[in-house]
């Protein structure tokens, strides 16, 4: 089966990841995105007020957390109109992108859509059903084949690119007129830098009706919950009764301890403005740098990365990066589109920043 799958990428990271380490002043890592913030105390205390509960959990999750989720998609985003039972927990939503079209019965006759520069995983899962992939960022390149499942990701991973309302209406009414479902991935909605993002389920973009559409939400960087592997999908009602059918008899059921912190994380506004403020102070920090470096910045209004150029094979703009003691990956990761960019992440600690900030100049 792994044959099958591409080469894990990160693996192809080891001689700039040794480089990088050398440099005297330590590595600086702006690769792979990984959260570096401590947990939010009210997160932590519901994951200890949680870690007695003996029995197993269900596959469709507490009444509390699904409860949660709708209220927050309400609360920060302006989602209206969603049920609680139309809210589905997720270990993490890797493990639901990895396994979507295996759980909606996908196999090879049916064509899944990711965008041209895109988190590897939507791929990975389209392999894994045996379905095709077709890149593609517009409706034209598709022609007049009818895809089973689209993918969104606004902001962009690894692009920080927003897909406007009008984007979305486009895709939501092209993929209903089709039946074709669209699963949004806005595992980056709350950070909105020069734009503001919206959801697929906002009234704006899909007229109050869920139909056919899944926005698929992780509390990985919203809530630096990425240990805790927290997330979960909403929308269509009849979709995600489906796939609750389906993930019960795999056993994909969330950790209690991880629903009640998710609870506390969902219910909590502070700590999620906290982790924003302090993502776009690191933003405002190492922006700047990189242009005055002479790399040119494209897209990147919104999420977590910074996506640049050197006009060079992104290989070489990784070594380079790797000889200042920073370690950044590769735009090839994200498809052939990406091959002279680099993606860099403001997950690191401000003194990391800093010290990234120092180097690049
Ligand atoms: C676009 C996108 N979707 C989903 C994920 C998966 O996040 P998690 O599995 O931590 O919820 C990531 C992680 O980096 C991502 O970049």
């Amino acid at each position: 089966m792994s044959a099958t799958l591409p080469t894990f990428p990160w693996d192809t990271l080891s001689a700039a990841t040794a480089q990088a380490r050398a440099h005297a002043g330590g590595l600086v890592d702006l690769s792979v995105g990984t959260p570096v913030d401590p947990v939010a105390p009210v997160i932590r205390d519901a994951l200890v007020a949680g870690s007695a509960a003996p029995g197993y959990p269900t596959t469709a999750g507490r009444p509390e957390l699904r409860a949660s989720a709708e209220h927050a998609l309400r609360r920060r985003y302006g989602v209206t109109g969603l049920a609680p039972d139309a809210v589905l927990p997720a270990i993490g939503t890797k493990e639901l992108i990895a396994w979507l079209p295996t759980l909606l019965g996908l196999g090879p006759d049916d064509v899944v859509v990711v965008p041209e520069l895109a988190y590897p995983t939507y791929d990975v899962g389209a392999r894994l059903a045996g379905a095709q992939v077709l890149r593609a960022d517009s409706l034209t390149q598709l022609g007049p084949q009818t895809p089973a499942l689209i993918y969104l990701n606004s902001p962009s991973n690894p692009t920080g690119k927003v897909l406007g309302v009008d984007h979305l209406r486009k895709v939501v009414g092209w993929a209903r007129e089709r039946g074709v479902l669209v699963a949004s991935d806005e595992c980056y909605l709350g950070l909105g830098w020069d734009e503001r993002p919206v959801s697929v389920l906002h009234p704006s973009v899909c007229d109050g009706d869920h139909t056919g559409l899944l926005a698929i939400h992780s509390l990985s960087k919203t809530s630096s919950l990425a240990g805790y592997r927290a997330g979960f999908v909403a929308g269509d009602p009849a979709v995600v009764a489906e796939l609750l059918a389906v993930r019960k008899h795999a056993g994909m059921m969330m950790p209690t301890p991880v629903q009640v912190a998710m609870v506390a994380a969902l219910d909590d506004d502070e700590h999620e403005r906290e982790q924003r403020e302090r993502y776009a102070r690191r933003r405002d920090a190492l922006l700047p740098a990189v242009r005055a470096a002479g790399l040119r910045v494209d897209d990147s209004e919104a999420g977590l990365y910074i996506w640049a150029t050197r006009g060079e094979p992104c290989r070489d703009t990784v070594d380079w990066f790797a000889r200042l003691g920073i370690l950044v990956a590769p735009g090839e990761f994200y498809g052939p589109r990406g091959a002279e960019h680099v993606r860099i992440a403001l997950t690191a600690t401000d003194d990391a920043i800093a010290a990234a900030v120092d180097r690049l100049s």
